[in-house]
């Protein structure tokens, strides 16, 4: 198979912009157009002003100004780039089914399918299909029967190349991969593909497998990670019982060079748009298998997630004297994690919405989340209409305005400016006394304390 010249990825979302920015940024001689149905988005991408990009992540204005207009394009025009790649990665969204068979727990494969029938449409000379976005093990094989049996007669060859950034960190985590993966069954595709990544990530570096170990080992590894989460943070609770402190007992095991020392802080709960999900769809297979037991053992990190933002909002209420009605609750955070303008299944919109069950006022303040974006998330969820949702919670656009008059502020994400503030300004503001819930023991005790605020945080 000789070299690859031109690829087309279809979603501009998280995973399909950033990615292929900088395959763009290191193959100056591969011209790679970036395709959505979503107009607003590929405007964005577009936009001459960087700041404007839809999505947030540091680094990512350098590379895109770097390699858009050189060999970086992004295009509504779906077919036509289907038809002029050689290569065509799959980056749609993949989320958890809300009808139907699985409901809850499968992954909805609609837009691949989607996909899949488009490309075999419109493609009149051989592809290379990459699944990017993240599948149940075996997908591959509906893939290729939809391509074969609706196609014109070309030849595809799927791979699998899971993509394993993660938001916050998404260029630094492309610059420098611990691992790329890519499973298929022709060799020449495969070469292919690791040329492609050759570019710039060593040899060693570039795995590859048969599909279904790649396919699988995507959903392990969020598994994996999550299931550490959810590990620390069962421990948390064990540690507010007893005394002990969750960051003294992080260090003291994460030293253990077996468990090693990262994705051991406890917080309010994980979220992101790939954690849940993606463990709901291993739990679903495993019970599709008839592994019951295997099912029951990874649903447990979904539901120690549930139980921790659960646990954070009632020790808010608990800790107010059993009551929030009508009390103001000052959020510092809305994003899933920092450096992010991400919110999907961020834990802020579960607290929130326990809290706003029990009438409270909210006044959120994030750095990068818009007010929009906020109401969306709770009306998302239905428990209430929007016109409650507007009336109970304030977006402000600084965070001073956020805490001024309120009962209590709650740290819901890591943004590191939330430590840089003046919290004696802040305290003068605050009804007394003056609560600090830290879900993310990011801001210091005795500081605090030495002010005077009643502060508590996850494990301690
Ligand atoms: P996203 O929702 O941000 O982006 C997906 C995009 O695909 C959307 O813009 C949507 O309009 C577009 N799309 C859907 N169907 C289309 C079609 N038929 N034609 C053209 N465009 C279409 O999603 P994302 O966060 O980028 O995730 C994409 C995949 O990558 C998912 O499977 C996810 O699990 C996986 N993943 C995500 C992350 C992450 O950090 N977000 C990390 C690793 C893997
Ligand atoms: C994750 C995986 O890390 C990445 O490899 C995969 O490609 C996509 O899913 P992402 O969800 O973007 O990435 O962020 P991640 O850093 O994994 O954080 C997920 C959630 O866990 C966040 O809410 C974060 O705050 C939380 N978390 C993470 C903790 O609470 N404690 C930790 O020690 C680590």
């Amino acid at each position: 198979m000789s070299k690859i010249k031109k690829i087309t990825c279809i979603g501009a979302g998280y995973v399909g912009g950033p990615t292929m920015s900088v395959i763009a940024q290191k193959n100056p001689n591969i011209d790679i157009t970036v395709v959505d149905l979503n107009q607003a988005r590929i405007a964005a991408w577009n936009d001459e002003n960087l700041e404007n990009l839809p999505v947030y992540e540091p680094g990512l204005d350098a590379v895109v100004q770097e390699a858009r207009g050189r060999n970086l394009f992004f295009s509504t025009d779906v077919n036509k780039a289907i038809a002029e790649a050689d290569m065509i990665f799959i980056s749609v969204n993949t989320p958890t089914k809300t009808y139907g068979k699985g409901k809850g727990q499968a992954a909805d494969l609609k837009y691949i399918e989607l996909c899949a029938r488009q490309i075999a449409e419109v493609a009149t000379s051989d592809k290379i299909v990459v699944e990017k976005s993240t599948l149940p093990v075996r997908t591959a094989e509906a893939l290729k029967s939809i391509l074969d049996h609706t196609g014109n007669g070309v030849n595809f060859h799927i791979l699998s190349n899971p993509e394993f950034l993660a938001e916050g960190t998404a260029i630094t985590d492309l610059h420098n991969p611990d691992r790329v993966l890519i499973g298929g069954e022709n060799a020449e595709a495969i070469e292919a593909l690791v040329q492609v990544y050759e570019a710039w990530v060593p040899r060693e570096r570039i795995l590859t497998t048969n599909l279904w170990s790649s396919e699988l080992s995507k959903l392990v590894a969020n598994a994996f990670l999550a299931q550490r989460v959810s590990s620390i943070n069962a421990i948390s609770e064990l540690c507010e019982a007893t005394g002990a402190n969750v960051d003294e007992v992080s260090k003291a095991i994460g030293q253990d060079s077996r468990i090693g020392s990262k994705f051991l802080k406890a917080s309010v709960g994980f979220g992101g748009s790939c954690f849940q999900k993606d463990i709901l769809n291993l739990v679903y297979i495993a019970r599709s298998y008839n592994l019951r037991e295997v099912a029951d053992y990874w649903e447990q990190v979904i539901l120690l997630n549930d139980h921790q933002k659960t646990r954070f909002a009632e020790k808010i209420i608990q800790t107010m004297y059993n009551t929030v009605n009508g009390k103001h609750i000052g959020f510092l955070g809305w994003a899933f994690k920092k450096d992010t303008n991400d919110t999907r299944e961020s834990a802020a919109i579960y607290v929130a919405d326990h809290l706003l069950a029990e009438e409270a006022t909210v006044v959120v303040y994030d750095p990068k989340v818009t007010a929009e974006q906020i109401y969306r998330d709770l009306d998302y969820l239905g428990t209430r209409s929007p016109e409650d949702n507007r009336r109970l919670v304030r977006v402000v656009n600084d965070p001073y305005e956020a805490l001024a008059g309120a009962h209590a502020a709650a740290v819901l994400t890591e943004w590191d400016e939330f430590k840089t503030y003046d919290w004696t300004r802040i305290k003068a503001d605050m009804k007394r006394p003056s609560f600090v819930f830290d879900g993310r023991k990011l801001l210091n005790r005795s500081e605090l304390e030495s002010q005077g605020f009643a502060y508590y945080a996850i494990g301690e």
